[in-house]
């Protein structure tokens, strides 16, 4: 089965190939993406109206130069997916409404994904897949989630930030210390020339003993920081409490996630989502799971960003797993509300 991934939730423009026969592991057979990064700096994040618009030029040329780089034809495409929520309204309708209209002409059936799944599911495309159940650590730039991950489709959430994502919390910060957007990747390099004791900044929720976060309160230290450093701050003041912003969010999804395996049992964990990228995590959590004997799994480092890869790969795991029958016809929705444990009730 050949699968094409349509992502466009946001600010990536992203389509994929993904092959998925049964028994063996799924392949990548070719996926591109565009980054509207660029067109979004001028205005400090993303606006709305722009990513749709944008999205409308890229996803074709991209669909096109994905099955050239994998050789295959339209005609070879078993299945359409494309994220169907959570996102920006206006995005999704673009990727959902070509995806259709595509699997529509090709007379072939069409799935809507949910665009943390897509994460979620995405380190089985790595050399070293991970195996059901295991916790999962979702930290993307809207969602910082930790979820009980049964099977394809059975997710039960542990916890889960109740104001700002850690993505977020990295990008704000990253406003603060004037480094434009998008933020976090740029905080995380700036962190690696600072002191991550420079500064002593709050851990929010790390001793509330439930596995819920929150990470407003600490965008606000981040800010009296700054204000207190003043109008010309040094290179390495700045550095240094970059540094430090990144190990007091480190510090708390690191404990988490040891809280989360402890309290469930398990002794694998999955990070996927944007801030999975981030080295001095991954850092801090290999040393955690190592000493307690806890597997842990990550995507590809350039499939932890939004991407179509995902997005196919998800949509075949879920018709694999019967947990969905794709849809043929021209009827589609989007979801830009939509709960990752609340799945199949919709
Ligand atoms: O998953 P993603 O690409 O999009 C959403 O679904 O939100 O995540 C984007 C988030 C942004 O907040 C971005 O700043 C953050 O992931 N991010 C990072 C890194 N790379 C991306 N945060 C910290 N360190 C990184 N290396
Ligand atoms: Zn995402």
């Amino acid at each position: 089965m050949q699968v094409l991934g349509i992502e466009s939730s946001c600010d990536e423009s992203g389509v994929a190939l993904v092959q998925w026969q049964a028994a063996e592991p799924p392949r990548l057979l070719a996926h591109a993406l565009y980054s509207q990064v660029d067109m979004h700096r001028a205005y400090g994040g993303v606006v709305p109206e722009l990513a749709s618009r944008d999205h409308i030029r890229r996803v074709l040329p991209l669909a096109r130069q994905v099955l050239a780089e994998a050789g295959s034809r339209l005609g070879d495409i078993d299945l359409v997916a494309y994220t169907r929520g959570p996102g920006l309204a206006g995005a999704l309708l673009i990727g959902a409404g070509i995806g259709c209209a595509l699997a529509a002409a090709l007379g072939k059936p069409v799935l809507g994904v949910h665009h943390l799944e897509g994460h979620l599911l995405s380190p089985f495309l790595s050399a070293d897949p991970p195996q059901f159940p295991f916790v999962a650590l979702l930290v993307s730039g809207g969602h910082t989630q930790l979820m009980r991950v049964q099977g394809v489709g059975d997710y039960t959430l542990l916890g889960e930030t109740i104001d700002d994502a850690a993505g977020e919390a990295f990008d704000k910060s990253a406003k603060l210390l004037g480094l434009g957007y998008p933020g976090g990747p740029a905080l995380a390099r700036l962190a690696g020339h600072g002191d991550a004791h420079a500064f002593t900044l709050p851990r929010p929720l790390l001793h509330s003993g439930d596995l819920d976060f929150s990470f407003a309160g600490l965008k606000t230290a981040v800010a009296t920081q700054v204000r207190k450093l003043g109008l010309a701050p040094s290179a390495q003041q700045r550095a240094d409490l970059a540094a430090s912003t990144q190990a007091a969010i480190v510090e708390v999804l690191v404990r988490k996630s040891m809280h989360a395996l402890r309290q469930t049992g398990l002794a694998r964990l999955v990070v996927a989502g944007g801030v999975g990228a981030n080295l001095a995590l991954r850092a801090d959590l290999n040393v955690a799971c190592a000493k307690s004997g806890v597997r842990v799994h990550y995507p590809e480092l350039h499939l932890c960003s939004d991407n179509g890869a995902m997005i196919a790969l998800a949509a075949a795991m879920r018709v694999q797993a019967g947990r969905t029958i794709p849809e043929r016809g021209l009827t589609f929705d989007v979801k830009p509300r939509w709960a990752l444990d609340a799945i199949d009730g919709s």
